[in-house]
C-alpha cells in the first residue's frame, strides 16, 4: 500500500491513473497506481473479487460474503502493457497505462471491460466504476428493482426506503441487492458491488458511452462473475453471500394477514371462516394492532385477553401465528425494552452519545443498532416474550429503518461490528441485521425448529435470514404484473422465498383483479395475502361466490402441488436457482423473452411456465420457449419457439408444463399439519428430451434434514428408452406416501412396464382444479370444462430400493 494524495475538491472527475507498482500475492495481485491501491482476488474459477481504494486501506464489507478464496489455480502473465490474470474459465487483463480490466474468456472474447479512460474514478468521496456497452447487452437483476426484466435504459439507486403506495416505476424501494447478471454474445456474467453505502447502477440513461455504478464513499470492491449460462452465475453469487435455509413446511401454505386482525375473537373468526369454507392455509399474521401503544413485546390486553389460549386455539385449529416486530423502540421511561437498551447502550446514537430518536408508529422512539453484535443478542433474548405466548413466526417490517418524514439525518453513528460509521453506510444493512436478530432469536427459542422470518428491508445476504415481500403495494393490474417482475427480480439476485401482497395492501382490488391475482401468487414461492387498514374486507371470500371459488380452487392446486413446491425449495436450498425462475435464467439469449408481452412470465418449481395476465383479459398472448409444452388444464401439447394465443378467462390463469417433468401431487388437506391419504399423484408429462427430476421430502419442520434425516431421490426420464428411473431413495427419513399413481400425459401406451412386469393400465381424467358451480366461462361444447381427458394410470407401491417404469 502506498499513501495516497488526497484528491481535490471532487469539483471535476479524477480517475484512477497508471499504474505504478504491482506484485503477486497467493491470491492474485496487488499494486498502486497514482491515485488509489488494488487488488485482485481469485475466489473460485469462476469469481474474482476487485478491491480498488483511494484510502491505505481497504475497507469491506463484513455483512455479505461469506464464502472464503477456495484456493483457486490461476497465472499470472506479463506483457509489456498489461498483466494477465488467467483462471480456470477467464482471463482478466490488467491494462497498466491508464488501470483499467477487461475481462475475456480463455478463448479471447471480451466478456465485460471497463471503460480504458475513466475506469475507476472519483469525484470527491464518489467512487465510479464505468463499464463500456457491449453490443446488444442487456441486464437483469439488481434485487427489488421496478420496470422492465431488461433493465437497460434505466438508472437505479440502492437506498432502502419506506415508500408506501410506491408506483409501479418508482425507486428505491424497500431492499438493495447490489448485484446484476449481463447479457451479451451468448455470453453472462454477474457482479456484485460491495459496497453499503447509497450506490446507483446506471444501465446506460442519458448516455451511450458506458453503464456505470457508483458509491457515496467508500471502496469500490466488487465480485465478477463469469460461468458459461445464468443458472451457474446465480450459484456462484449465492456461494458467496449464502442461500436460504430449508423454510418450515407450513410457511409455504396460504398466509392470512391483515393491517390488523383484532381483537381476538375475530382472529378465531378469521381460522373458523377457512376451515369451514373448505380454504386451505396455515399463517395468521398479528400486525401492530396486536401491541400495547405499538410498543414492541407487549401485548394489547384489552384487545388480546389471554394471547398464548388464542394462540393455542389456532394451532389446534391447524394454524401458526407470525407478529409483526417494528425496530422503533418507544421512549418511554418505565418501558423496560427502552430502559434496558439504554442502560446497555443499545441504541443509535448522534455522535455526541444521546440517543437518536426518530417517529414511528408508538411515537418518538430508539433504533436498536443492530449493527452491534450485543443489540442483536438483546433483541433475540427479548424475543422469548413471543415464544412464551406460542408466536412461531416474525415479521420485520419497518426496517429500512422507516420513520415518519423519511429523512434520517446522515450524522448518527452505527457500531457496524466495531467500525463506527455513520448512517450513510449503516442503513442499507440495517434492515438484514434485524431478520439475522429474529432468526437468531428463533433459533435461541425453539433451536429444534425451523425459523420463519418475513422482512421487508434487506442488502445482499438477507436471504441466510429471511424471506421477503415487496412492500406496500397497491390493488391495480399493473401492480400485480409489477409485484410479479419484482419477485423474479429477487430471484435473479439470491433470494428465492419472496411474494408480494395478494390484492394489493392500498387500494381496493375488483373482484376479478382479486381473483387473478391469488391464482397467480398459487405459483408465487411466499402465498400471502394482506391488505391495508381502513380498507375494505379482502380474505378470499369477501369477493362473492365465484371469486371464493376461484380462489379455493387454485388455494387448494397450491396445497396439492406441495410435493412439487417443497423439492423445488429445497433444491434451491441447494444451489441459490430460485424457486420462480424469470425466463431469463434458462434462455437468457432468446430475444423474445425480453418483450414486454412475455417479460414477467417464469418458471415455477423447475417445470410449470406460468403467463401471468391483466385481470380483464379474456385472451392473451403467452411466448412458449424452445421445448415441447403442455397446457396445465387439458395437457394439450403445443411446440415452443413460438407465440400462442390462450382463453385466459379468470378462472383459467395460463399454466403450462414442461414435457419431460414430473409434477408430484398430493391429495387435499386443510393445513400442512394435516395427514393425506398417503398416495403420491405423480404426473410426468412425455418429452424427446431426457430430464432429471428431484423429489424431497422431511420432515418439513425441524433441522434435522440437516443430519440427512430426508427422503429424497431422483427420477430420471430417458426419452430414448423411453424408461423412467427412480433412483434409491437417500437419507433417513421415512416417506409419507406408501403408494405412488403415475399419470402419464402426452402418449396412450398401450402397457406400462414396472421392472419388466406389467401393469393393469387405468384410464381416468385429471382435473386440477375444481368445477365451478355457475361460473364456468367457458362454453359447454368446446371445452365442457378444462379436463386432461382419459390419462393413462398405475399404481404402484414406494418402492425404497430403485425401479423403473418402461412405456413401450
Ligand atoms: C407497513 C407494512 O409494509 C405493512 O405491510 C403493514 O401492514 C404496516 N406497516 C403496518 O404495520
Amino acid at each position: 500500500m502506498t499513501t495516497l494524495i488526497k484528491k481535490g475538491s471532487g469539483k471535476r472527475n479524477i480517475a484512477i491513473g497508471n499504474v505504478q507498482y504491482w506484485e503477486k500475492t497467493n491470491l492474485g495481485l496487488k499494486g498502486h497506481t497514482e491515485q488509489a491501491n488494488f487488488c485482485l482476488s481469485i475466489y473460485d474459477k469462476h469469481t474474482v473479487r476487485i478491491q480498488v481504494s483511494d484510502q491505505d486501506t481497504f475497507s469491506p464489507n463484513p455483512y455479505s460474503v461469506i464464502l472464503e478464496p477456495q484456493n483457486p489455480r490461476f497465472q499470472i502473465k506479463e506483457t509489456s502493457d498489461s498483466i494477465l490474470l488467467i483462471t480456470e474459465n477467464m482471463e482478466i487483463q490488467v491494462n497498466l497505462r491508464p488501470y483499467s480490466l477487461t475481462f475475456k474468456t480463455l478463448e479471447g472474447k471480451i466478456i465485460n471491460q471497463d471503460d480504458s479512460a475513466f475506469a475507476v474514478s472519483w469525484l470527491g468521496t464518489e467512487v465510479t466504476n464505468y463499464k463500456k456497452i457491449q453490443k446488444d447487452e442487456k441486464f437483469i437483476g439488481l434485487g427489488e428493482k421496478t420496470g422492465n426484466l431488461n433493465r437497460f435504459g434505466k438508472a437505479y439507486t440502492n437506498w432502502n426506503t419506506d415508500y408506501f403506495a410506491y408506483g409501479v416505476n418508482d425507486d428505491p424501494l424497500y431492499m438493495s441487492i447490489p448485484f446484476y447478471i449481463g447479457l451479451h454474445n451468448e455470453l453472462a456474467y454477474g457482479i456484485f458491488f460491495d459496497n453499503t453505502h447509497k450506490t446507483v447502477f446506471n444501465f446506460g440513461a442519458s448516455n451511450k458511452r458506458f453503464i456505470y455504478y457508483s458509491a457515496e464513499d467508500g471502496d469500490l470492491d466488487y465480485y465478477f462473475f463469469y460461468e458459461d449460462n445464468v443458472s451457474k452465475i446465480i450459484e456462484a453469487y449465492t456461494k458467496l453471500t449464502g442461500r436460504m435455509l430449508m423454510p418450515p413446511i407450513w410457511s409455504l401454505g396460504f398466509q392470512q394477514c391483515r393491517y390488523s386482525y383484532y381483537p381476538d375473537s375475530e382472529v378465531i373468526t378469521l381460522a373458523n371462516n377457512f376451515r369451514n369454507r373448505d380454504m386451505p392455509a396455515d399463517v395468521i399474521y398479528l400486525d401492530i394492532h396486536h401491541m400495547e401503544k405499538y410498543k414492541v413485546f407487549t401485548f394489547d390486553f384489552e384487545k388480546f385477553s389471554d394471547p398464548k389460549s388464542m394462540i393455542r386455539q389456532l394451532r389446534e385449529k391447524g394454524f401458526r401465528v407470525v407478529v409483526i416486530m417494528d425496530p422503533g423502540i418507544k421512549t418511554d421511561k418505565g418501558y423496560h425494552p427502552f430502559d434496558e437498551g439504554k442502560e446497555k447502550n443499545l441504541f443509535v446514537t448522534y455522535p455526541d452519545g444521546e440517543i437518536y430518536e426518530g417517529q414511528v408508529w408508538p411515537g418518538w422512539c430508539a433504533f436498536p443498532d443492530f449493527t452491534k453484535p450485543e443489540t442483536r443478542t438483546w433483541w433475540a433474548e427479548k424475543m422469548q416474550f413471543y415464544n412464551e405466548a406460542g408466536v412461531v413466526g416474525f415479521w420485520t417490517d419497518m426496517n429500512e429503518p422507516a420513520s415518519w418524514g423519511q429523512f434520517t439525518p446522515n450524522l448518527i453513528d452505527f457500531h457496524y461490528e466495531g467500525e463506527q460509521v455513520s448512517h450513510r453506510k449503516a442503513r442499507n444493512v440495517y434492515g438484514m441485521q434485524m431478520a439475522r436478530s429474529a432468526m437468531e432469536g428463533s433459533l435461541m427459542h425453539n433451536p429444534k425448529e425451523r425459523p420463519f422470518i418475513l422482512t421487508r428491508s434487506g442488502f445482499s445476504g438477507v436471504q441466510r435470514y429471511a424471506a421477503a415481500w415487496t412492500g406496500d403495494n397497491v390493488s391495480s393490474d399493473d401492480h400485480m404484473l409489477a409485484g410479479i417482475r419484482l419477485v423474479n427480480s429477487l430471484g435473479l439476485s439470491g433470494i428465492s422465498f419472496a411474494g408480494y401482497d395478494v390484492g394489493g395492501f392500498a387500494g381496493e382490488p375488483s373482484k376479478g383483479l382479486f381473483a387473478r391475482w391469488i391464482s397467480i401468487a398459487a405459483f408465487a414461492p411466499l402465498f400471502r395475502a394482506h391488505s391495508m387498514i381502513n380498507s375494505n374486507d379482502a380474505e378470499p371470500w369477501a369477493f362473492g361466490e365465484e371469486v371464493e371459488e376461484i380462489s379455493r380452487n387454485y388455494m387448494k392446486l397450491r396445497y396439492r402441488l406441495l410435493p412439487t413446491i417443497y423439492s423445488a425449495f429445497y433444491k434451491s436450498s441447494l444451489d441459490g436457482i430460485p424457486v420462480a425462475k424469470s425466463l431469463a435464467i434458462d434462455y437468457s439469449h432468446d430475444h423474445l423473452i425480453f418483450d414486454s408481452a412475455f417479460q414477467n412470465q417464469y418458471i415455477f418449481c423447475n417445470s410449470l411456465l406460468v403467463a401471468p395476465v391483466e385481470s380483464y383479459k379474456e385472451i392473451t398472448k403467452v411466448y412458449l420457449p424452445k421445448g415441447e409444452w403442455y397446457y396445465l388444464f387439458d395437457s394439450k401439447t403445443f411446440h415452443g419457439n413460438q407465440v400462442i394465443y390462450q382463453d385466459c378467462p379468470t378462472s383459467y390463469l395460463p399454466v403450462y408444463v414442461k414435457a419431460g417433468s414430473i409434477l408430484a401431487l398430493q391429495s387435499d388437506i386443510s393445513h400442512t399439519g394435516e395427514n393425506t391419504d398417503g398416495i403420491l399423484n405423480l404426473h410426468f408429462y412425455y418429452g424427446k428430451e431426457d430430464n432429471g427430476s428431484l423429489y424431497y421430502e422431511d420432515d418439513g419442520l425441524s433441522l434435522s434434514y440437516q443430519n440427512g434425516q430426508y427422503y429424497k431421490r431422483m427420477i430420471q426420464w430417458s426419452a430414448d428408452e423411453k424408461k423412467l428411473v427412480f433412483d434409491s431413495p437417500l437419507g433417513s427419513f421415512k416417506s409419507k406416501f406408501n403408494q405412488i399413481k403415475l399419470y402419464i400425459h402426452g402418449v396412450d401406451p398401450k402397457e406400462i412396464l414396472l421392472n419388466g412386469e406389467k401393469l393393469p393400465v387405468e384410464k381416468e381424467d385429471v382435473a386440477f382444479l375444481g368445477k365451478l358451480t355457475d361460473f364456468d366461462p367457458l362454453p359447454e361444447h368446446s371445452h365442457p370444462y378444462h379436463v386432461a381427458k382419459n390419462t393413462a394410470c398405475v399404481t404402484i407401491p414406494n418402492f425404497e430400493s430403485a425401479f423403473q417404469i418402461n412405456l413401450p
